[in-house]
């Protein structure tokens, strides 16, 4: 059975946490399309060229532990404005997509470019002040500076010329800023069981 599911939206409005709930609750597999940005861009920090970091990307790569931070989310951001960079990376996430068994990939272009065909598409988000403040309840330090650089990754992510942050015409919208996250996954399972109901 194939059957895939594209989350996008902005950081820390939940995809995180309902792309996992749903990859367990229906047995489907689950990419983290962000963490393949951030391996590329701390490839970079390191010294590579953003276009070899991609090409050369390998699974491991996705399991270094410093992928997490609020500066490898501003790396990532910057190197995925790159249209070559961009370019490399499809194929891969395409054929996760349509992998027996059902996916759930979460990221900024799912729906809109990496699986225009996908059976279900959602868009999870929350105003910038209520991402920030989740943000800041992991990361700590200073809230205006994870407010302000909040503002900064969605400004970059949606106008960016080659696949910016938006929902495709045909996704469901979820914005979860005055939703308990138990709230938010049950809406976005609803979805799912609609689809696979036809
Ligand atoms: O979801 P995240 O915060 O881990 O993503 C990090 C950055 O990677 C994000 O600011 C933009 C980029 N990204 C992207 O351009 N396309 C995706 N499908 C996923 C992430």
């Amino acid at each position: 059975m194939k059957f895939t599911v594209a989350i996008d939206g902005p950081a820390a409005a939940g995809k995180g946490t309902i792309s996992r709930q749903i990859a367990a609750r229906f047995g489907f597999a689950h990419l983290d399309t962000g963490l393949i940005y951030r391996a590329v861009g701390a490839k970079v920090a390191e010294g590579m060229t953003p276009e070899a970091a991609a090409e050369g990307l390998v699974p491991e790569d996705l399991e270094r532990g410093d992928l997490r931070s609020l500066e490898a989310g501003q790396a990532a951001s910057k190197v995925a404005a790159i249209p070559a960079v961009r370019a490399a990376l499809v194929e891969f996430q395409r054929r996760f997509a349509r992998q027996d068994g059902g996916a759930v990939l979460d990221g900024r272009d799912i729906g809109t470019v990496i699986c225009p065909g996908a059976e279900v598409k959602l868009f999870v988000t929350a105003s910038p002040e209520v991402r920030a403040h989740r943000r800041w309840l992991e990361v700590g330090g200073d809230a205006s500076q994870v407010l302000a650089e909040v503002k900064e990754r969605d400004d970059r992510d949606m106008n960016r010329a080659d696949a910016p942050l938006r929902p495709a015409a045909d996704a469901v919208t979820i914005d979860t800023s005055e939703m308990t996250i138990d709230a938010a996954v049950d809406a976005a399972c609803a979805e799912v069981l609609r689809h696979q109901r036809g």
